[in-house]
């Protein structure tokens, strides 16, 4: 039997709505869940990034936070653990993920470039595409079989890559970005195996290999779980490895440091980090902060130890599971096997009746709103999809999925019971859900502010 190895220390009131106030808060926010105010949801399923609880320890190293400008004890506190943890030589802090991205991107790519990953995470794609350079996802084909219990479909496609790295465009290729877990592909985690094996590659072919390692330790903690060879290691061992197998990594500490802000860029060679820390310097902060508050850093420092707790990811896992089954068990289809910091739900199944240009994620994730308060974001044609200019759908997306993501340490299970059933609600009569089609559109990174319309 698992349970959570922590209990309630501060709560935090959850608003309570009624149906109309739902619906007059959806249509002002024109049908997006991004543009809702925080007090008009009751079950906040958004994101895992930045809304996970911190520890009362944590709270303790934040009040005892060193506010110096250059050389803050704080630093070195979250410079060694992370220096420990990945055994990168230089580690820098930069305020959350993207911020890193476009540090170690704007030093290892230029325009014409390639950048290839299992899959970019949506801001790790507009880092790439912003230096003109190009994002090339190599997800494995397990991946497409939905339904398939594969541990590892978070995988590269590895002889894409290899035909990459060998083919016309061999020349062009500016680095290789493995995302643990894979955010954009269903949260599946990546194997070892995968990744030593990409990592070989890449240096046979003297590519730059990174991680976005934003959930390392629920990478390792799925290792443990999953792969041979690997399950009398600590999600510790793992994590340690991995960092070591290649040349360095971004990663948001937002979601595995739970803690509110951070993140950190971590390399070995010195003459890519002092360029990274030139920009650094100019865009974020001095070196031993990267703009964060003296009091993030210790939060970080002490979060990243606490998520290695296997006790506590034994937990997180077992939650995670159980809202799966769950929402199974209410006629719902999820990404299997059920990954850790989100479910995705297979949307497009559930709803037959609504065409892909009537965004079939998205209207499921509008329904558990309105039935619920419960908000969640689509991951389907509405964010990947293809548009005409009179924001028609051209190209749809492969699948029509809805990501339920599960902050840390925040929710418990009689909330993810109420959540199976306002899902076994619409499950029941899932042709009454409506479609929608979308009023307006910004070209750049538009599911964050499109408005939509019922239709
Ligand atoms: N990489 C991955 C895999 C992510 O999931 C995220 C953020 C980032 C990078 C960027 O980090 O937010 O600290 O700037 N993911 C959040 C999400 C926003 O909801 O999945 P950030």
């Amino acid at each position: 039997m698992t349970f959570p190895p922590y209990r309630a220390h501060v709560v935090a009131e959850i608003p309570i709505t009624t149906r109309a106030e739902r619906e007059r808060a959806l249509a002002v926010a024109g049908y997006n869940a991004f543009n809702l105010p925080a007090d008009q949801v009751t079950i906040d399923l958004l994101t895992d990034s930045g809304t996970g609880a911190v520890s009362a320890r944590q709270e303790a190293a934040a009040a005892a936070a060193d506010r110096s400008y250059a050389g803050s004890a704080s630093y070195y506190r979250f410079r060694d653990v992370l220096a420990e943890l990945t055994h990168y030589r230089h580690i820098l802090p930069v305020h959350q993920g993207r911020a890193a991205e476009r540090v170690l991107f704007s030093s290892v790519l230029a325009p014409g470039r390639i950048s290839v990953s299992n899959t970019h995470f949506d801001t790790t794609r507009a880092n790439v595409e912003l230096l003109g350079a190009q994002a090339r996802d190599l997800p494995c084909a397990e991946f497409t079989e939905l339904d398939s219990l594969e541990p590892f479909k978070g995988n590269i496609d590895l002889a894409a890559l290899e035909a990459l790295l060998t083919g016309p465009e061999a020349g062009h290729v500016g680095m290789v970005l493995i995302t643990i877990t894979n955010n954009g592909g269903g949260g599946q985690p990546v194997s070892m195996a995968n990744l030593a094996a990409a990592a070989k590659l890449a240096r046979a072919h003297g590519v730059p290999i990174f991680l976005d390692a934003a959930r390392f330790a629920e990478n390792a903690w799925l290792v443990v779980q999953r792969e041979p060879g690997y399950g009398t290691k600590t999600p510790r061992e793992v994590a340690e490895e991995a960092f070591q197998l290649v040349d360095g990594c971004v990663a948001s500490l937002k979601k595995d440091g739970i803690s509110p802000m951070g993140a950190f860029i971590g390399l070995n060679d010195p003459a890519l980090a002092q360029r990274c820390e030139g920009n650094l310097i100019a865009t974020e902060g001095f070196r031993t902060y990267g703009g964060l508050a003296a009091h993030d850093l210790d939060r970080v420092a002490r979060g990243v130890q606490e998520v290695l707790d296997p006790n506590y990811l034994a937990a997180r896992a077992a939650e995670a599971e159980r809202l799966a089954r769950l929402v199974n068990e209410a006629g719902v289809d999820i990404v299997q096997p059920a990954g850790i910091h989100a479910l995705y739900l297979n949307a497009g199944r559930l709803l037959p009746h609504l065409p892909a240009s009537r965004f079939p994620g998205h209207s499921l994730a509008c329904a558990l709103y309105l039935e619920g308060g419960i908000r969640c974001v689509e991951l389907g044609s509405l964010y990947l999809g293809t548009l005409d200019e009179q924001l028609e759908l051209v190209t749809p997306a492969p699948f029509e999925l809805v990501r339920v993501a599960l902050p840390r340490r925040v929710y418990s299970q009689g909330h993810y019971d109420y959540v199976a059933e306002v899902l076994a609600g619409i499950a029941k009569q899932p042709e009454r859900v409506p479609g929608y089609r979308i009023v307006e559109a910004p070209e750049f990174l538009r599911h964050f502010n499109l408005r939509m319309a019922p239709a």
